[in-house]
């Protein structure tokens, strides 16, 4: 049997303008990533995401996308991603790469074709452009909201001051929807997969997998209750995805080398979300079940069970995630008096988390998810323990959430500071210049990796710790066996590794005749509150 190094791989993200940045204008780039992976292959993991680099006018940080198959001069160039890609592999890294499928750029030029068009051309075939309700049109053609707040439709006007039809767009104005009806946008995909799979990546992450297909007709979405906006309605997870899955997954079969494809697929209820798993479809899914589960022992252990049966049924391996571009990092949400409740941002405003306990937590929690048996994801800077920046200035504010929502919704900035390097230099040795796109809060000073790397008892050397005895002990491919430890521990075997968090409960005896393989904090003979150890036969 191959490998199937999906199954059980340790997956970074690099969000690539907040990494490393080796020109020192302020954003991170490749060359930065390139002068990086030697450290992430001293931390251990086994492959790299990477959020896009393409071509874009930025504005949605790069997921608005004008050309999917060159790199945006913010980042470098194609040299430097063919350097990249040769310079991870000689490390033993594999890497992935984001595919953002549901929209392009409002400047792709298949959209400004369509907008020179006019209505009824087949250039306008490639979106989903509409005429408007009402006497003149004035109306949008259904009920749906953005994603980043407003309503998803935008109306034209043409170049005689006319107002137009509409166009489909369920992020930002500038990330106008594709219209996947149409084999033309079928094969454009088909061709970037190819471009980038030529070009030797491992995989690809597939941004709003639950989108692309939208209800027949587009109908008024009924529900508008805001917290499933990314979830239910006619625009997301109709059953028409799965074809299109198919027919990816096939081209990658074509290829050499197990090339995989993961889903980032905001679906409620597991047993939707394996569809998109079955054996001809995609290999993984992210589990954002697990990223929005409560700081609570009965909940952890409910959404680790559901979601690996779910997963099982299909032959496929569950994922396990804690923190992303798009979520307060996990040791901030720990730290709030509803520890890990989801937020996508916290802001001056909102309560502001104890990340001292949030440290002590978060670190618990990523022992137990690293534990598990199949493949986790990392963020970058969550090896230094990082929390999010809660206090940034509102003028500095770049995610348009902030701008769409009316000022209503912080967005996702705080999550996407630019991570610390050095403690005592400019912008924590993010740039050589001390440029930074954001402001870095000042605990990043004492966090930095310089401070960390090779240091007992720092986050970073738990991760490198835990990455490590997962290999030897085998966890990633390793069978479950849950145990009775208590109403406030999770509790389970992992092949010869006991593993037990201790959430929120009072302390607890220590097993008798076993030893301390790993512990998140200080141990002496029991667990304390918050705390993860991995144990093994004495
Ligand atoms: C995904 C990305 C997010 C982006 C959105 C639109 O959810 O993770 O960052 O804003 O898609 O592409």
């Amino acid at each position: 049997m191959i490998h199937q190094w999906w199954r059980d791989a340790i997956i970074y993200q690099i969000y690539p303008r907040s990494f490393a940045d080796a020109s020192g204008d302020g954003y991170g780039d490749l060359k930065g990533v390139i002068s990086k992976l030697d450290y992430l292959r001293d931390l251990g993991v086994d492959a790299v995401w990477l959020s896009p680099f393409y071509t874009s006018p930025m504005a949605d940080a790069g997921y608005d996308v004008a050309d999917y198959c060159d790199i945006d001069p913010m980042f470098g160039n194609l040299a430097d991603a063919d350097e990249l890609i040769a310079e991870a592999h000689e490390r033993g890294l594999r890497i992935i790469v984001d595919l953002v499928p549901n929209h392009s750029s409002s400047e792709h030029r298949r959209f400004q074709a369509a907008l020179a068009a006019g209505p009824g051309s087949p250039e306008r075939e490639n979106y989903l452009f509409r005429d408007g309700l009402g006497d003149d049109g004035e109306l949008p053609p259904n009920n749906w909201t953005a994603v980043f707040g407003g309503r998803s439709w935008t109306r034209l006007t043409a170049a005689d001051g006319t107002p137009e039809q509409w166009y489909l767009h369920l992020f930002d104005p500038e990330q106008p929807d594709w219209n996947w009806e149409h084999e033309p946008v079928r094969e454009l995909f088909d061709d970037t997969l190819r471009f980038w799979l030529d070009k030797g990546v491992d995989g690809f992450r597939v941004d709003v997998a639950h989108g692309l297909a939208k209800a027949e007709g587009l109908p008024d979405q009924v529900s508008t209750d805001s917290d499933l906006g990314f979830q239910t309605g006619p625009q997301w997870d109709q059953d028409g995805v799965h074809e299109i899955y198919r027919r990816w997954r096939a081209v990658l079969d074509e290829y050499d080398g197990d090339r995989s494809l993961v889903a980032e697929a905001w679906v409620e209820d597991p047993e939707r979300l394996k569809l998109y798993l079955r054996p001809d479809e995609m290999h993984t899914a992210f589990n954002f079940e697990f990223l929005d589960c409560l700081w609570d022992a009965d909940a952890y252990r409910k959404v680790i069970a559901s979601t690996m049966a779910a997963n099982e049924s299909v032959g496929a391996p569950t994922t396990w995630v804690l923190s992303n571009h798009d979520v307060v990092r996990h040791v901030s949400r720990l730290g709030l008096t509803v520890p890990g409740s989801s937020h996508e941002g916290l802001g001056l405003r909102d309560e502001q988390p104890d990340n001292v306990i949030g440290l002590r937590r978060g670190r618990a929690a990523t022992l137990m998810m690293l534990a598990l048996p199949g493949s986790a994801y990392l963020y970058q800077g969550e090896e230094l323990g990082l929390p999010d920046h809660t206090t940034l200035p509102d003028d500095v504010r770049q995610d348009p959430t902030w701008t769409r929502s009316g000022h209503t919704r912080v967005g996702r900035d705080g999550c996407r500071v630019p991570l610390p390097w050095l403690a005592d230099a400019p912008a924590y040795g993010f740039s050589p210049t001390g440029e930074s796109w954001l402001p870095q809060p000042e605990s990043f000073g004492e966090l930095a990796a310089d401070r960390q790397v090779g240091v007992a008892g720092s986050t970073w050397t738990l991760y490198r710790d835990a990455l490590r005895l997962r290999r030897e002990f085998g966890l990633g491919r390793g069978e479950l066996t849950w145990l009775d430890a208590g109403e406030h521990v999770v509790g389970f075997d992992n092949g010869d590794v006991r593993v037990l968090t201790n959430v929120l409960g009072d302390p607890q005896p220590l097993p008798e005749g076993w030893t301390v393989l790993l512990s998140s904090a200080d141990v002496d003979g029991e667990l304390p509150t918050d705390v993860t150890v991995w144990l093994k036969r004495s």
